[in-house]
């Protein structure tokens, strides 16, 4: 018999990721939220007053703020749940909605859930630009607006954008421009492929998104609009970005609109429900290391995970490492590799099987639960196994999990 307090995935659901130009930029981050809130549960028949704890991850605190504060608390309000549920709004960075897990995993051992709530919701095209200083009145000259995406590197305290990080370790590591485009190339690839197969559909990991137009029909979105046809002739024409020595726009996502949420509970309590779990969670980890080593946080949470749950990398069927940039993926399996040409060409070969977020998208707070079901759909087609997921996020923090299909 099956360890009845193992902590399992029941429901796992996201909004299709969408493009900077999309209807879906209209939406504030919260209304994407209460849709992915109200259908995680509603797939496994949960009742809202049945949900004891909800985490909710959203990163760009500008957008947020158009909203005013607790977003946790306003989207479990409106997507039904009873004012008595408790919820937390967090931002640690692309790692979020994966930290929202954790902590899911933290309030079940410690008795103080039972059934728990990880959300990730961000729409970062719809992000304002701030306007410092005007409460205090604009008495003469020019007025400065902030753009709170430019970059996306915290210039304001001195750090650098993460793509010059990134870029300029990479290459450190014997990671170049070639390489990260050949995996940049190949992400939009796999992510076609994984469509043309029927993988990523609604009723699975996707659900619609409908949104509510002035006039006429909602638009619905049913797909990840950022995927594109393009080659390595394209890719290597691009100019980097920020300062970068090999991030461009071909091998970075595209900043977009998306929610997505993870529904967990005792492997008993779903025994009880007559559900099925997707997925059991193994391990859960938060690192963190020096803001430079962004690309390596993955590689360095990963191995953390691995002690802890007595397992290594060659027990693991599919990695999943967002690919903040291609960097990322080629840098921390290459760490994982051990410098061993042959295991790392393998540990690549595992990675990130259906496309990652250069092809797929990545808005920030939303990303980490994306990889976390996307790796258990996978590994259930694939009639099993371990898996892990890894994430870097704001100034080189990690979080990595390690689930059993
Ligand atoms: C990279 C970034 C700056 C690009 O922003 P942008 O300039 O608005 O992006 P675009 O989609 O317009 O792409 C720029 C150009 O590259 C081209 N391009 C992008 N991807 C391409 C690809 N795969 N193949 C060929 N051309 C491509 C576009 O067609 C466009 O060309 P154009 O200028 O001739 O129209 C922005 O998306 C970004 O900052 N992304 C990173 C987000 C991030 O840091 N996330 C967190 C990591 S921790």
């Amino acid at each position: 018999m099956k360890n009845q307090d193992e902590i399992v995935i029941v429901s796992a659901v996201r909004t299709p990721f969408s493009r900077f130009d999309s209807a879906m930029a209209e939406v504030a981050s919260i209304d994407l939220g209460v849709m992915v809130m109200k259908e995680v549960i509603q797939r496994v028949a949960v009742k809202p007053e049945e949900v004891d704890d909800i985490s909710y991850g959203t990163c760009i605190l500008a957008e947020a703020a158009l909203e005013t504060d607790v977003p946790a608390r306003q989207a479990t309000l409106l997507a039904g749940f009873p004012a008595e549920c408790i919820s937390l709004s967090l931002d640690r960075a692309c790692c979020s909605s994966l930290t929202c897990l954790r902590l899911g995993v933290r309030a079940i051992k410690a008795g103080e859930a039972e059934i728990a709530m990880a959300v990730g919701a961000e729409n970062m095209p719809r992000t304002p630009h701030l306007a410092p200083g005007l409460r205090r009145g604009a008495r003469l000259g020019h007025i400065k607006l902030i753009d709170c995406l430019f970059e996306l590197g915290y210039t304001a305290k001195g750090f650098n954008p993460v793509a010059k990080d990134a870029g300029e370790v990479a290459l450190e590591y014997g990671v170049n421009r070639e390489m990260q485009d050949a995996w940049a190339l190949g992400s939009q690839e796999k992510c076609a492929k994984a469509y043309a197969e029927g993988k990523f559909k609604i009723g699975e990991e996707l659900m619609p998104a409908v949104i509510p137009q002035k006039k006429g029909e909602p638009v619905v979105i049913e797909k990840d609009e950022s995927p594109r046809n393009t080659s390595i002739e394209a890719l290597s024409k691009l100019k980097p970005i920020y300062g970068s020595p090999t991030v461009t726009p071909g091998n970075a996502p595209t900043m977009g609109a998306g929610a997505s949420a993870i529904l967990i509970m005792p492997r008993r309590k779903a025994e009880e429900r007559g559900l099925k779990p997707l997925a059991t969670i193994v391990n859960i980890v938060a690192s963190a290391t020096e803001p430079r080593g962004i690309a390596t946080i993955p590689a360095l949470t990963i191995q953390k995970s691995l002690d802890h749950a007595g397992l290594t990398i060659d027990d693991m069927k599919l990695i999943e490492i967002n690919e903040a940039f291609a960097a990322m993926p080629l840098v921390s399996t290459k760490i994982l590799a051990k410098d061993d040409a042959k295991k790392w060409k393998e540990l690549q070969d595992k990675t990130n099987v259906n496309g990652g977020a250069i092809a797929i998208g990545h808005p920030v707070g939303a990303t980490a639960a994306r990889l976390t079901m996307t790796m258990a759909y996978e590994l259930r087609r694939r009639g099993g196994g371990y898996g892990v997921a890894a994430i870097c996020g704001g100034l080189a923090q990690g979080e990595a999990v390690i689930i059993k299909v």
